[in-house]
């Protein structure tokens, strides 16, 4: 080895030891006499104290011109800092080490940012140099904690009879909603293969395979709109479990979550998480990823507005929409320029701007004080989330529309409605329909994917009546972000045929793409079902992150590149050939 220690390990009880250390030149600082090396590698920061008194001139030369991340082995003795000088904040920071010898492994050049700084370094920077960023603490931290909860993940399903399978990634079309990205086949000209947007199919055929309990900490391909919370390759902790229902596989998961949680960082997760139905979390939340750190629900406000003298929220219930709001509690945290820009905010989303009531000692502030009567009052104040301080923010309009655009008014708002932040509010949601309408493309989709199985008690109005079926799915959800989603999956060939066929796919098509599974389902395909988390949007919540990026290594931007290695890129005409492909690019007009 290079080194007798690393930078991180040394103490108290060190001092006195001849040690060889390498690692990269955090920073140095000159006091003239004395010059001191913050050396760091991994593991931590140590202090090397260099005297002009103890070192040949070429070293002491050699250290003045040296560039902070250089790389750098030093020899010297482990001793006890001045009283006056121990850092107590770092776990070396009673000791220095007193250079003896000092040699440049390989130099730094000059930095593209600076790295020892608490400013925002501009992203694409950072991404380029990725090597660079990943020294730092913060991203080191991020790496390290991420690895540590994989393990404990391993380390959980491995004491619960779960065999780790993986599965293949060039394949067919694995449906999760996404376009496929797609990898030609030389072998077989003008075929290509699809890269799996999860190993859904194939860990049903595990199930099918007598495998009972399988796991995969697997990577999914899909091509989609990027956004901070969705990369084009992504991870996920999929399961997939034999002879269960819906609650087998909500409760493994919350005790698998709790277990590396708790294991990784230092939370305790309370089990079971809460959960609610979807028709009632779009009604009292607009979406179906509610944030329960939010201390509100939405509240209909239309009948008691029905008995109120102002015409324009009358006008508005006449024609059968409706008016709904939301109390903040301690409503003075929102000004009145805050309810200015909320107005402009609701008007940019196509209504007609925000109505308010402050409620303040017994009395009310609002434009419409003159129009709302003592009785009025009175039944505001038995709203459930009404308190003696708050402010009430309401709308009217049609109701999907006022339901969404409260939840847009939530985000926007979230950082003064969110008092803990810090919490983990977990929320499982159930009871979604299987499928949706698709206006643009005039057709029946499933909401998740169309293996799921419909609820038993609705096989029969599958047919009939297809937008009225429910799914036996559940989706988590961590801090108002969907973390995970899973079902019950069909296990008969006769149901999903059926499905397939709802969803608009032809005998041919479906048979072309989905054959190998519909006849796996009839040499005994056992009652299965499962779940898959995104391990990468987990651990941005976990780690207090704001973009998933900031747990992927080698992530790539919203135009899904590689800034480090610039992928993706040419391809030799060579290989063009030997694939069969033309390239054809119509200049954009
Ligand atoms: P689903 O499509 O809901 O389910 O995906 C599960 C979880 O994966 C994460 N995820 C993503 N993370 C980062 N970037 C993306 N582009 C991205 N897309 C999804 C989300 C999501 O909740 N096969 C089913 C699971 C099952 O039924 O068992 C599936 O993939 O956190």
């Amino acid at each position: 080895m290079l080194r007798s220690h690393t930078c991180g390990e040394l103490s108290i009880k060190n001092v006195g030891e001849k040690v060889k250390l390498c690692g990269w030149v955090h920073s140095i600082r000159d006091h003239g006499n004395l010059k001191f090396i913050d050396l760091r590698d991994r593991y931590g920061i140590i202090q090397i104290v260099c005297s002009p008194d103890e070192v040949k001139k070429e070293i002491w030369e050699k250290i003045e011109s040296i560039k902070n991340e250089s790389i750098v082995c030093i020899g010297g003795i482990v001793v006890k800092r001045p009283e006056e000088t121990i850092n107590r904040k770092i776990s070396t920071g009673e000791i220095e080490v007193k250079l003896l010898s000092f040699e440049v492994l390989n130099e730094c050049k000059n930095l593209p940012f600076e790295m020892n700084t608490n400013e925002k370094i501009n992203e694409s920077v950072r991404l380029k140099y990725r090597y660079l960023d990943m020294r730092r603490e913060k991203f080191q931290r991020n790496l390290i904690k991420r690895s540590d909860f994989v393990f404990a993940i391993r380390e959980f399903l491995k004491q619960n009879n779960f065999v780790e399978v993986e599965t293949p990634i060039l394949t067919k079309s694995t449906p999760e909603g996404a376009r496929d990205f797609i990898v030609p086949s030389r072998l077989n000209p003008g075929k290509f293969y699809a890269l799996p947007q999860s190993p859904q199919l194939f860990k049903q055929i595990l199930m099918i395979g007598g495998f009972d309990r399988y796991y995969q900490i697997a990577k999914c391909f899909r091509d989609e709109d990027l956004r901070a919370d969705r990369q084009p390759e992504f991870t996920q902790i999929d399961i997939e479990m034999s002879f269960v229902e819906e609650n087998d596989i909500i409760t493994i998961t919350e005790n698998l979550l709790k277990y590396a949680i708790e294991k990784t960082f230092d939370v305790k997760i309370e089990i079971p998480f809460k959960k609610i139905k979807y028709e009632e979390a779009i009604e009292k939340y607009g979406t179906d990823t509610p944030d329960f750190r939010i201390n509100s629900e939405f509240v209909n406000l239309t009948e008691i507005f029905r008995k109120s003298e102002i015409k324009i929220l009358r006008e508005i219930i006449e024609k059968n929409e409706i008016i709904k709001g939301f109390f903040v509690n301690d409503g003075d945290k929102i000004s009145q320029k805050d309810i200015e820009e909320y107005n402009e905010f609701v008007k940019n989303l196509g209504g007609n701007g925000i109505g308010w009531i402050r409620f303040k000692n017994n009395d009310i502030q609002s434009p419409f004080k003159k129009y709302i009567s003592k009785e009025i009052i009175e039944e505001f104040k038995q709203i459930p989330f009404y308190s003696s301080n708050s402010l009430l923010l309401f709308l009217g309009g049609e109701k999907n529309w006022v339901n969404n655009t409260l939840k847009n008014l939530i985000d926007k708002m979230k950082d003064k409605l969110i008092q803990e932040k810090n919490k983990f509010s977990f929320v499982w949601v159930v009871d979604f329909p299987l499928f949706e309408y698709n206006e643009e493309e005039k057709r029946i989709q499933s909401v998740h994917h169309p293996f799921t199985h419909p609820k038993i008690e609705d096989i029969e109005i599958l047919e009939k009546e297809p937008l009225k079926v429910k799914a036996r799915a559940y989706d988590i959800v961590l801090n108002g972000i969907e973390i995970g989603g899973g079902s019950i999956r069909i296990n008969k060939r006769e149901i999903q045929e059926k499905i397939f066929k709802i969803i608009g796919l032809e005998e041919n098509s479906y048979l072309e793409k989905f054959g190998f599974l519909l006849e796996a389902l009839e040499f005994g395909a056992p009652p299965h079902g499962g779940i898959a988390i995104g391990l990468d949007r987990l651990m941005m919540l976990l780690l207090g992150e704001e973009s998933i990026r900031e747990t992927i290594p080698f992530p790539k931007t919203q135009k899904g590149i590689c800034l480090m290695t610039d992928a993706p890129g040419d391809v030799d005409e060579k290989l063009l050939k030997e694939n069969r492909i033309k390239i054809d690019i119509q200049k954009e007009v």
